[in-house]
């Protein structure tokens, strides 16, 4: 049983993706526009899920979209399956096949609050991002308004202010903003730029203003909610540092033994390693790295 929320065969877009969240929808979709690097060779989705942001991808060349759960997999297969530069694998993010320093851009959006501990996930993206490349995520706040003032008036027993995550339910975690950069920062990415996103969570406005009015108004206040962010949610953009001598640019697919990272031979009936000799099935269009 893996140690993160299981997703298999769950509604997530019906019962998640309601007219109720069409404001953190747009307000995701727009802090994303802004942080993503428009085009590129390859880009991954890790913890895509039915491939809800995957539209935002049209400038690259190549889209990997990995999630552990193949039902939701499925989903994504029917909406993106025929367009041939994407790619559907069902993998755990924290031991990606994918090939180091191969990738422009990987993209998290509520994932990493599903992790006990997030750093093995983070340390796997700095892997396949190719030196210059940007990890783009999206991490739920730990330090925002409503916790900060459930705490002053002793309504909530944990501070928002320390830096180590909280479990507010099982197996979902809030973060604050200083462990995020300090992980990322422990595998040599920098941040370059914070948003601060969806700073109008809250029922009564969503349905008094409307959701299209209130994702112009975040847009507005981002720039400056985004000096000290206060939000449930913060998204941000760092980047792999271009140093020393670079590796070899990688092409082709860009599918990688999990295990020892090395190129896998693809046939229409699955993945194997030449190098350690695992095998993993393509069935109905998606790769499956899960361990059995
Ligand atoms: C809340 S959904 C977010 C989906 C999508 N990124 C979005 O924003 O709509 C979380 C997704 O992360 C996936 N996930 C969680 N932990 C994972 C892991 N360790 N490896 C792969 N996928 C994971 C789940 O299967 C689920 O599809």
């Amino acid at each position: 049983m893996p140690d993160f929320c299981n997703y298999e065969g769950s509604d997530y877009k019906e019962r998640f993706w309601t007219e109720e969240r069409r404001y953190e929808d747009l307000v995701e979709r727009q802090a994303l526009a802004r942080l993503l690097p428009p085009a590129g060779a390859a880009i991954a989705d890790l913890g895509a899920a039915y491939g809800r942001l995957a539209d935002l991808y049209r400038g690259y060349a190549q889209v990997y979209l990995v999630d552990y759960s193949r039902s939701l997999l499925e989903q994504a297969r029917q909406t993106w399956g025929s367009d041939p530069r994407f790619t559907f694998v069902a993998a755990d993010i924290r031991r990606l096949p994918l090939a180091s320093a191969s990738l422009d851009t990987v993209v998290t959006v509520r994932v990493l609050h599903h992790l006990p501990d997030i750093a093995p996930a983070v340390a796997e993206a700095a892997r396949v991002l190719a030196p210059g490349g940007h990890y783009v995520i999206e991490y739920a706040n730990k330090r925002n308004l409503k916790a900060i003032l459930r705490y002053l008036v002793r309504r909530q027993n944990w501070s928002p202010f320390a830096a180590e995550p909280v479990e507010f339910a099982e197996l979902n975690f809030d973060f604050h903003p200083a462990h995020i950069s300090r992980t990322l920062a422990a595998v040599g990415l920098r941040v370059q730029e914070r948003r601060a996103v969806s700073l109008f969570r809250l029922a009564l406005l969503k349905r008094t203003l409307g959701a299209p009015l209130l994702a112009r108004l975040d847009r507005l206040l981002q720039p400056v909610a985004s000096l000290y962010p206060l939000s449930p949610s913060v998204m941000l953009r760092a980047a792999r540092p271009v140093a020393g001598q670079q590796p070899e640019a990688v092409s082709g697919s860009r599918l990688a033994c999990p295990h020892c990272h090395a190129a896998l031979e693809l046939q229409p009936e699955g993945a194997s390693c030449q190098q350690c000799g695992r095998s993993w099935p393509l069935s109905g269009g998606i790769y499956d790295f899960r361990e059995q």
